[in-house]
């Protein structure tokens, strides 16, 4: 066969040597041109290469690689960037759809400050920028480092490309603290995302679907010459680290970031309470389309940094702040299938398949449908007109059909009653009241390809093992190879194939010696899959995709049982009737019965339990949390509060006892260290004087935590 050959004249196998081949070349043109500038062909050849890629990757679908050049722009970015470890993390919003939110929101910070309805509360209101967040550090004014959000925790360092925004200044004026970490939004405007795309279809370069891919694909460039080629903006909206604090109110510190020389939203106003909030976010509603960048909603925060700091976080959200969402944005389009997709879970999820329409800026052709009863409410059918709308980056929905536009012989859809994956029996569950559940579900379990792709997926997601090199579109391609079908098999990768690799980890091209043996890329996944064998337990913990078990529970159950198989063992011992171990996890503030009834439902299932011993022997040993706060008065013991506070609401005190490393329980018991009681304290003291445990005073304890 030769590089000529035409496309529908290749067989299957010729084909999938053809984009190897293709995959191995063009990996080495972007090196060549991206990272040493030193192109190897013109422009017009290199296209051709990528445009013979994708025809092949469109007639034969099922070949298509994980590393296809049709999956990434430019050379490799994720592992070119170095890592930054937020020194203070950078958190997500929580979300307000409706006014009644938003009220919510004023209501739960007076009750959390002990603040009376008619106490004057400022807010703050900004747009929502819908770019991506980034983190400027300074240091004596100069700035030092740029880096993404990353996970929150660990960013990417984009020192480099973000010194080439005109909008962030390199240096900072005279007698501002040392160290200073602004942060904000880098994002695209309209006018420069359509002149961007205009360019890069004439010179054949990649499409960018919305601004916001624009602005990330234009961000993370190799070569920080393509990011100053690129109009990118940035609006200063909040900070990280910083030695010292140069205002009192959020107002003020955008007061200085103005000084600073940054941008701050020309929309940035206060508010004195949530009735201005309202109207303000009404108004910037009426505008939006007139604004020259995507914005999907406003952000509303607490004026007073006092407040803001005694209100803290919960979870990944500060408790001061809020997103205020814009309505979703709407379109009409035909309906032309219904797709099951089977979860980790095995419950069978309708999609709906659509003609692709622009919904906001980006393309849509799938649309969640949810479950039977959803299709049956709606009376979707295949074929149906439908409208659809989509928010930010909610998956979107079917809102209605338009009937009225529907031919005479179309007929309800019928929902399967068996798992198009495994062909089992496919049912909903019958709950404890007597109906029956919403969700249908594959009764095969274990044994259902589908659900244990799904689970795959999900142990390596972001939140669980976040493997580099192994994402969702690997798991496919590996669990199609049968290289990976347990979460075990991830880590017995290396000793399986280093020296016997499969097709897709060889060298297909290039030296003779170098012919059938490992590639770097294949090299460079085991080392990642190496380092992530110490990930942290509660990566393990979520990764195990528990019911009930989310990311701030797995951080609580690894905090309380150290490692996976002490977890195992409590569970066992539970099941077995052990009501201490019971209790003690049940009397975590955060744990429920259902989370409790979930965690022995899953390791009395003797495939689970064998999965952790698998995963132990192939060499996986977490690493458990360290205490948050070592050197506090209180850290690492457990306290229960009773009684009336005076001084702060519970919830405060909860709050700033557990940030200090303290566990926070709702019953005493002879492991309960200090009970803090306050008047009207009843049998919680009786049990603790009985038992000999610390009783302090709300002033005592204040005392003792502001020692
Ligand atoms: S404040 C601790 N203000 O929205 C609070 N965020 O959904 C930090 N965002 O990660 C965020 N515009 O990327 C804030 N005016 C604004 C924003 C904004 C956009 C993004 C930001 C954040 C995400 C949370």
């Amino acid at each position: 066969m030769a590089a000529d050959t035409p496309v529908n004249a290749l067989s299957k196998a010729e084909a999938e040597a053809e984009l190897a081949r293709l995959a191995e070349e063009i990996a080495t043109h972007d090196i060549a041109y991206h990272q040493q500038d030193a192109p190897l062909v013109s422009d017009g050849e290199y296209d051709a290469l990528r445009r013979r890629n994708e025809e092949i990757e469109a007639r034969f679908p099922e070949l298509k690689r994980s590393d296809s050049p049709s999956e990434r722009v430019g050379a490799a970015a994720t592992n070119a960037f170095g890592k930054v470890e937020h020194v203070v993390p950078m958190l997500s919003l929580g979300n307000a759809f409706d006014d009644g939110d938003v009220l919510d929101f004023d209501a739960r910070i007076r009750r959390f400050l002990n603040l009376d309805a008619d106490a004057e509360l400022v807010f703050t209101s900004e747009p929502k920028i819908d770019g991506l967040s980034a983190s400027l550090r300074y240091e004596k004014g100069i700035l030092v480092q740029g880096a993404t959000r990353g996970d929150g925790r660990v960013g990417e360092d984009i020192t480099a490309n973000l010194k080439t925004l005109p909008d962030i200044p390199q240096q900072l004026p005279d007698g501002v603290p040392d160290i200073v970490e602004v942060r904000g939004e880098v994002y695209m405007s309209h006018a420069d995302f359509a002149a961007l795309n205009e360019r890069q279809e004439a010179e054949g370069g990649k499409i960018f679907a919305n601004p916001r891919n624009a602005a990330a694909g234009s961000l993370r460039q190799l070569d920080p010459e393509m990011t100053k080629q690129r109009p990118l903006k940035f609006f200063a909206y909040a900070w990280g680290d910083m030695s010292a604090m140069p205002a009192d109110t959020q107002s003020g510190m955008m007061d200085c970031f103005r000084e600073w020389g940054f941008s701050v939203n020309p929309a940035f106003v206060t508010a004195h309470d949530t009735a201005g909030l309202l109207a303000h976010w009404a108004e910037i509603e009426n505008r939006r389309a007139a604004l020259d960048y995507d914005i999907d909603g406003m952000v509303y925060k607490v004026d007073r940094l006092d407040y803001q700091s005694r209100l803290g976080f919960v979870s990944r959200a500060p408790r001061w702040a809020i997103a205020h969402k814009f309505p979703a944005e709407q379109a009409t389009t035909t309906l032309n299938d219904i797709d099951i997709q089977v979860g980790r879970t095995g419950a069978l999820t309708p999609v709906a398949k659509l003609a692709p329409i622009t919904v906001g800026g980006v393309v849509v052709s799938n649309a969640t449908l949810h479950n039977a009863d959803e299709i049956a409410r709606k009376d979707v059918r295949i074929g149906d007109r439908v409208i659809i709308q989509r928010a930010g980056d909610v998956i979107p929905q079917v809102v209605r059909v338009l009937t009225e536009e529907r031919k005479p012989d179309s007929k309800p859809f019928d929902f399967p009653d068996t798992c198009p994956a495994c062909g089992a029996m496919a049912a909903r569950e019958i709950r404890d009241d007597g109906e029956a559940d919403a969700v249908t579900r594959c009764s095969a379990g274990f044994t259902c390809p589908a659900q244990a792709r799904e689970r795959l997926k999900h142990f390596v997601s972001r939140a669980a093992l976040d493997i580099e090199g192994l994402g969702q579109k690997q798991i496919d391609d590996y669990w199609a190879l049968e290289l990976i079908r347990t979460p075990q098999d991830i880590f017995t990768l290396q000793a399986r194939f280093e020296n016997d690799p499969p097709e897709i980890w060889q060298y297909t091209s290039g030296s003779k010696e170098k012919i059938g043996t490992l590639k770097d890329s294949a090299r460079k996944l085991f080392a990642a899959i190496e380092s992530r064998k110490t990930a942290d337990l509660h990566r393990y913990i979520f990764a195990l995709g528990i019911r009930h078990i989310g990311e701030t529970s797995a951080r609580l159950l690894a905090r309380h049982y150290l490692s996976l198989t002490a977890m195992m063992q409590a569970a066992q011992a539970m099941a077995a009737g052990d009501e201490g171990a019971r209790s003690e996890i049940e009397a975590l503030d955060g744990v429920g019965k259902a989370l409790v009834d979930a965690l022995i439902g899953f390791f009395a299932v003797a495939e689970n339990c064998a999965a952790i011993m698998a995963l132990i022997e192939a060499g996986v040993t977490p690493t458990p949390p360290e205490e948050i706060a070592t050197d506090t008065p209180v850290a690492g013991k457990t306290i229960v509060f009773t009684g009336t506070l005076e001084k702060m609401t519970r919830a405060e005190a909860k709050a700033r006892a557990e940030a200090l490393g303290a566990k926070v329980v709702g019953s005493v018991s002879a492991k309960t260290d200090i009970l803090v009681a306050g008047p009207g304290a009843g049998s919680k003291l009786t049990k603790a004087t009985e038992l000999g445990v610390e009783v302090l005073t709300e002033e005592q304890w204040i005392e003792l935590v502001q020692a």
